[in-house]
């Protein structure tokens, strides 16, 4: 098969619970796929928990499901926008922030996680703040978004 050569990132808040589970959760579909040329790394828009591991609950649920957890948290930085090919928002609020700091010319590589959600558009919702239950929709929810978007990665890089 060709290499698939693509940049992505995922992006959320804090960058401790959703995008480094739809980064951990896209590697591994893509991984199962045998698609391994695919650069895929998480950041948040904030700077609370930079140098953090993921929080313990996105790390369960995942382990739960076959998936490792191993980011380290980090800021989006300004170089990211030139070098992702896609920057991919968790929430509405994500992406306005993404959006204020990106310059135009690469604005369209933002995009929202749930353009590829099959049950339609939407925030991914924080579960910083709730329980258990928060953390396992986000695992259906992340896994139903990265099937989609590797189906649309694997048909553009084909083409
Ligand atoms: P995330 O969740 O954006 O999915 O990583 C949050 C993590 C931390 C906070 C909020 C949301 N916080 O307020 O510290």
């Amino acid at each position: 098969m060709q290499a698939l050569q693509m940049r992505i990132l995922f992006v959320c808040l804090g960058n401790i619970c959703r995008s480094p589970l739809a980064e951990a959760v896209f590697r591994h579909e893509a991984h199962q796929r045998g698609f391994d040329q695919l650069d895929i790394d998480s950041a948040g828009t904030a700077a609370y928990h930079v140098g953090e591991t993921a929080d313990p609950r996105s790390i369960e649920i995942a382990r739960r499901n076959g998936v490792a957890v191993t980011s380290i948290a980090r800021q989006v930085s300004p170089d990211d926008f030139s070098s992702f090919d896609l920057i991919v928002a968790m929430d509405a609020q994500n992406r306005s922030d993404l959006l204020a700091a990106c310059p135009d010319t690469f604005k369209p590589r933002v995009r929202m996680m749930r353009d590829w959600d099959p049950a339609g558009p939407g925030d991914v919702p924080d579960p910083y703040y709730g329980g258990a239950s928060g953390f396992e929709d986000n695992f259906a929810m992340l896994t139903r978004c990265c099937r989609q978007l590797l189906d649309e990665v694997h048909k553009t890089l084909s083409e």
